[in-house]
């Protein structure tokens, strides 16, 4: 990709952020499709977030991807934050053609389950109760799922969540549980949002058992290193239906690309080039 005075540049905010898999994923979608874009990286120390906001606004940078430790702080510098964004109390890309913020990390998970099995009506169990099950949970709400139930080692912070969902006025009556109590036999998804099972801890007990699920469920681990976790070699031996993490950063990216180009993300270019990154 050649890079000339008429370049458009997007980049990741973040600190740290020099292992991001971001940069490769949309520079391939930008070369793809013959786009004069370029996807970057920037440290910002947190204590520079709000000049880092204003100077790219200035310096016409098309868009941001944000991340830990920005997302929740770099929403008072914005304009507008997009509705669900603003539930989530949480922004992870900027659009700064109006300074708007959005939150693409539930869509993502939204659309790689929904790549294999429909989501609305659903009965949904959701292990975690941190950043990215809030992101996922206010989605899942407005996707329409029959039911809600956030399991977590810290009992009081899942009904804290539960609480903030419900109050949305999206769902009625989330639940909230300790992870210990996980009952599988009523529900149709299962989304595991801790880091049980991420590299290097691989060989963590699995958050559920083959012998807890069935062939009408769907298991969703946003765990992406590595891709077949202790938790999806479960599924697949019960004979449910596994869903990868890497499909979250996938369908997030895309949801994003989409958001500062107007165009089409090229899904298939963005996963190949994500499935090289990643290893
Ligand atoms: P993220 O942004 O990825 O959601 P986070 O906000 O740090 O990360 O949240 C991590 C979640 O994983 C929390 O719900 C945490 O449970 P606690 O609230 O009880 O700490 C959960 N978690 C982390 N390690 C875990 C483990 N070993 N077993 C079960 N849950 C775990």
């Amino acid at each position: 990709m050649e890079i000339k005075g008429s370049t458009n540049v997007v980049a990741l905010i973040g600190h740290p952020v020099e292992h991001s898999f971001s940069p490769p994923m949309h520079n391939a979608a930008f070369e793809a499709l013959k786009m004069d874009y370029v996807y970057t990286a920037f440290d910002v120390n947190p204590n520079d977030l709000g000049n880092a906001i204003k100077g790219a606004d200035a310096l016409n940078i098309k868009g941001f991807n944000v991340t830990i430790p920005h997302k929740i702080e770099v929403m008072q510098y914005l304009d507008e934050i997009d509705e669900i964004a603003a539930l989530i109390g949480a922004v992870n890309t900027v659009d700064f053609k109006n300074l708007k913020g959005y939150n693409t990390d539930g869509i993502g998970a939204i659309k790689a389950i929904g790549d294999v099995t429909r989501i609305k009506d659903k009965n949904v169990v959701i292990a975690g109760a941190g950043g990215a099950s809030r992101a996922i949970s206010f989605y899942l709400a407005k996707y329409g799922v029959n039911s809600l139930k956030i399991l977590n080692r810290n009992v009081e912070k899942a009904q804290n969540l539960a609480g903030d969902v419900s109050d949305s006025g999206l769902i009625d009556g989330v639940e909230a549980d300790s992870i210990k109590n996980m009952d599988l036999s009523d529900a149709n998804i299962l989304i595991n949002t801790t880091p049980v099972g991420m590299h290097p801890n691989v060989n963590d007990t699995p958050i559920a058992s083959t012998e807890m699920m069935h062939e009408d469920l769907t298991v969703f681990d946003a765990v992406y290193n590595p891709n077949e976790t202790g938790l999806l070699k479960e599924a697949i031996k019960a004979g449910a239906k596994p869903v990868y993490g890497i499909k979250m950063l996938l369908y997030q990216g895309a949801e994003s690309f989409e958001i500062w180009t107007g165009k089409k993300a090229p899904v298939d270019v963005m996963e190949d080039a994500l499935t090289r990154t990643l290893g």
